[in-house]
């Protein structure tokens, strides 16, 4: 298994403890996905019990039932106590759940990593590319990262062009540990703050 990320710059002290800072006080993103509470646990089950989301996903429950669910959300809520991780949820009109974002931070590099996805029927028609887009910006600027690192699987072309579009350089092909213990062969990007301030020009 690769430990990621691979680009590892050590934060200074008062970074890290300002990232861990506005990770535990973080509540809304500004696409409108709100830290997610046991009282999404419905919601959010029904949104990744659909294999077209959750099946190009390792670090989701395998398999998704709601106990699995409610542990995932609060470990992350634990996570977020920490300033170590963010589960997002957004919902749409009818507050059924339209996406999610699930970010692992590493304060001590000022580096993450984002995962996520968008309902079946809102992908491709770039709702995924303005959401990460959206996303990776309020986490240079708010939350005051320096590095993203970003795996998929083998095939997902999607989150390939939706990544390079973005301005994420590709480094190469890493292990993945699945939550079981085996492992995934995974294609690996990383956008610099020096890229993201580059591709905004
Ligand atoms: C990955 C995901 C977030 C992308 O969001 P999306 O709204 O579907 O994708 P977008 O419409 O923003 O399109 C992204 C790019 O993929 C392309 N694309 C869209 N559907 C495609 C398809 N079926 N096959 C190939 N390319 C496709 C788009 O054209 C776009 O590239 P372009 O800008 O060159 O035209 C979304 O598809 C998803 O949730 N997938 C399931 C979960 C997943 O894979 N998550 C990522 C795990 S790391």
């Amino acid at each position: 298994m690769t430990k990621i990320p691979l680009t590892r710059r050590p934060a200074s002290a008062d970074q890290s403890k300002a990232i861990r800072n506005a990770v535990r006080g973080a509540e809304e993103m500004p696409s409108g996905a709100r830290v997610a509470m046991q009282a999404d646990t419905d919601a959010f089950t029904a949104l990744i019990i659909d294999p077209q989301i959750s099946d190009p996903i390792y670090s989701l429950p395998k398999p998704i039932t709601r106990d699995a669910v409610a542990v995932f959300i609060d470990r992350h809520l634990q996570e977020r106590a920490r300033g170590v991780g963010l589960l997002m949820v957004e919902r749409d009109n009818n507050k059924a759940a339209a996406g999610y974002y699930d970010i692992q931070f590493w304060p001590e590099w000022a580096a993450c990593e984002l995962g996520g996805a968008v309902r079946a029927d809102r992908q491709g028609a770039h709702t995924g590319m303005d959401g990460a887009a959206s996303a990776f910006d309020w986490l240079f600027d708010k939350i005051g990262i320096d590095l993203i690192c970003e795996t998929a699987a083998r095939g997902n072309t999607r989150t390939a062009k939706l990544l390079e579009h973005i301005g994420f350089h590709y480094i190469g092909e890493i292990e993945s540990e699945l939550p079981g213990g085996s492992v995934r062969p995974s294609h690996y990007w990383e956008m610099t703050r020096a890229d993201w301030v580059a591709a905004r020009k």
